[in-house]
């Protein structure tokens, strides 16, 4: 296998300051690839902002030989960060974003600020860079971005209501944008990592994340990130060396007869196998997930059952 380059690619990473952003920036620069290292350098909820954070990682990728540029910018300012990248490399070909802050609080007691400054950073701040990026992208029919997300929005995770939110809507958001990017080479893909950081320094034990290094990560990021990678919409997860893809499983569910709708009652009787994951499908786009519905529009008299 060939090493996978990024020469002549630019490359913006946000949150690119500490942890796996910073992880992701270091190895795209080894790589070959100028980079936009992005980060506001606030605290870990969010706070603050020392310009230093980016900085540093500018200086360990021009001091291995690399090229880098700082971008002080919050995310939900997103142009600026896109303009960053043009005023100094003239081009951008892959985003990845990453910036992320936590304000983990069970829900009775999360306010209404917890709320809107985890979606602020997470999906409009991805957004904003998105959408300010993907008019280059379409215009030079080329384009890598990948979405980070988390376990939390997968499966749930206690006191994570807002995080998980918005971890889960940032891949119904790579999926679309997946559809909307494969006419122009834009590949979408999203992650799902854990790595060792300030943000799991809390959550996790000192041994086990001492082990996680988020380098174990960054090298996912960038097959989905090079020229010859051709998948996209996919969920990967990834950590410690350990790297998967997840995707939707639906149970072959029950088809009631469509002259009227069932009742409460009908829909209990058949629970067991409306839930019944046996032979399950796994619909790979939403044309795919409707064909069930359609199937059961000749469903008459209950003439095609389970
Ligand atoms: N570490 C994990 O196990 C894990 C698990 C699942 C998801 N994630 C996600 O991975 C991403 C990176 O997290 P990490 O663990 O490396 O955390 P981290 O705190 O080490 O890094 C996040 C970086 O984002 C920067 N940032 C925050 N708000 C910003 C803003 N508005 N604009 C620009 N930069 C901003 C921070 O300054 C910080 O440097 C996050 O999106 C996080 O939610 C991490």
């Amino acid at each position: 296998m060939p090493e996978l380059r990024f020469d002549n690619r630019v490359v913006i990473v946000t949150g690119a300051g500490n942890g796996l952003g910073r992880s992701h920036a270091l190895q795209f620069a080894d790589r070959g690839a100028r980079v936009v290292v992005n980060d506001t350098g606030g605290s870990g909820a969010g706070e603050g902002g020392d310009r230093a954070t980016a900085d540093r990682v500018v200086d360990e990728i021009v001091a291995a030989g690399g090229e880098a540029v700082a971008s002080h910018d919050s995310v939900t300012e997103g142009d600026r960060i896109v303009q960053c990248a043009l005023d100094n490399f003239g081009q951008v070909d892959v985003l990845i974003n990453n910036a992320g802050i936590l304000r983990d609080r069970s829900f009775h007691k999360m306010t209404e600020e917890d709320w809107d400054q985890v979606y602020n950073v997470h999906v409009k701040g991805a957004f904003r860079v998105t959408h300010a990026a993907w008019p280059h992208l379409r215009e030079q029919q080329y384009g890598r971005v990948v979405f980070t997300a988390s376990a939390a929005g997968i499966y749930g995770n206690f006191g994570q209501a807002n995080y998980a939110m918005a971890k889960l809507g940032l891949h119904g958001l790579a999926q679309t944008l997946a559809l909307e990017g494969a006419g122009r080479n834009i590949l979408v893909n999203t992650i799902a990592p854990i790595a060792a950081s300030r943000l799991t320094a809390t959550i996790m034990p000192a041994d086990m994340l001492e082990q996680l290094q988020p380098g174990f990560v960054s090298p996912l990021v960038l097959k989905l990130c090079h020229e010859n990678h051709e998948g996209s919409g996919g969920l990967y997860e990834a950590g410690a060396g350990w790297i998967g893809a997840l995707r939707w499983e639906r149970s072959r569910g029950h088809g009631f007869p469509v002259e009227e709708a069932p009742t409460a009652e009908a829909i209990a009787a058949e629970w067991d196998q409306i839930t019944n994951f046996d032979n399950a499908d796994h619909p790979a786009s939403g044309q795919e997930a409707i064909t069930a519905i359609m199937a059961n529009l000749q469903n008459r008299g209950g003439s095609r059952g389970a």
